[in-house]
């Protein structure tokens, strides 16, 4: 399978068409972002790390029935996934206090939560994704009521799988962003699952093993997406 033609471009990853119309392939990209596009930098190999680590629970999540637009990994920065049309919405899955909800609610980081709490963001870089409800979905046309029933029932699906996964391994799962498309109307999970878009902390330590060593500026921000990476390809399967 090779690279066609770049179809789009995001921050961290570029999408390519290929020589099947009803696949692409993503290329995972050094490059990181924070703070809306406005804090840039490189993660040496994050490319590599993250396409590993996405594949690995990409794969992972298929054989606990979660049906993603994972095909294959043919190559070190490229994934052969589904073409889909994404639905504009973020899906934010929290278990544990931490980032803009610790901002918004006045709270410390790491205060536990009575409830896992689900979000929602309408996927916009020129409006920075403001968050949304679910009538706004539905008074915007953005996914239908079935369709986000799904959408929502899936991710509290995938919490509870890799919140498990990742407490095996030592690490507290403590927030995510998910991303669904429909393909051949099948709802799939989309996007990537990596330190990107995760937020994970050492059960032990509580260190900040995520993007937010990039985003405040930590230090060791390659070690810990190399940690995670490791302890994610742990007990084989
Ligand atoms: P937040 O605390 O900044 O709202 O982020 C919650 C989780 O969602 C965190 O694990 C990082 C992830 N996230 C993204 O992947 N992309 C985004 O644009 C934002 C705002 C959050
Ligand atoms: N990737 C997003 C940005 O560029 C948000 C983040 O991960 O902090 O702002």
């Amino acid at each position: 399978m090779t690279k066609l033609e770049k179809i789009y471009e995001g921050k961290a990853k570029t999408l390519y068409t290929t020589e099947d119309p009803d696949l692409l392939i993503q290329y995972f990209k050094d490059d990181a972002t924070a703070l809306d596009g406005k804090k840039k930098g490189v993660i040496h190999e994050k490319g590599k790390i993250n396409n590993r680590i996405s594949s690995r629970l990409f794969r992972y999540l298929e054989k606990n029935g979660i049906k993603t637009h994972f095909v294959d990994m043919p190559d070190e920065r490229e994934m052969v996934v589904k073409k889909m049309t994404i639905f504009p919405i973020e899906v934010v899955v929290r278990n544990i206090v931490a980032g803009s909800l610790a901002k918004r609610m006045g709270m410390e980081e790491g205060a536990p939560l009575k409830e896992t709490i689900l979000e929602l963001y309408y996927k916009s870089d020129p409006l920075g994704d403001p968050m949304i409800n679910e009538s706004h979905v539905m008074a915007f046309g953005l996914a239908k009521k079935d369709e986000l029933t799904q959408i929502e029932n899936t991710a509290l699906r995938i919490n509870r799988i890799l919140s498990k996964f990742f407490d095996e391994r030592g690490i507290i799962l403590v927030d995510f962003k998910l991303e669904f498309g429909l393909h051949k109307g099948e709802i799939l999970l989309g996007d990537e699952i990596t330190p990107d878009g995760c937020r994970l902390w050492d059960k032990e330590t509580l260190e900040k093993m995520d993007k937010d060593r990039f985003r405040r500026d930590l230090g060791n921000v390659e070690e810990a997406y190399k940690m995670i990476l490791q302890k994610v390809m742990e007990h084989g399967n």
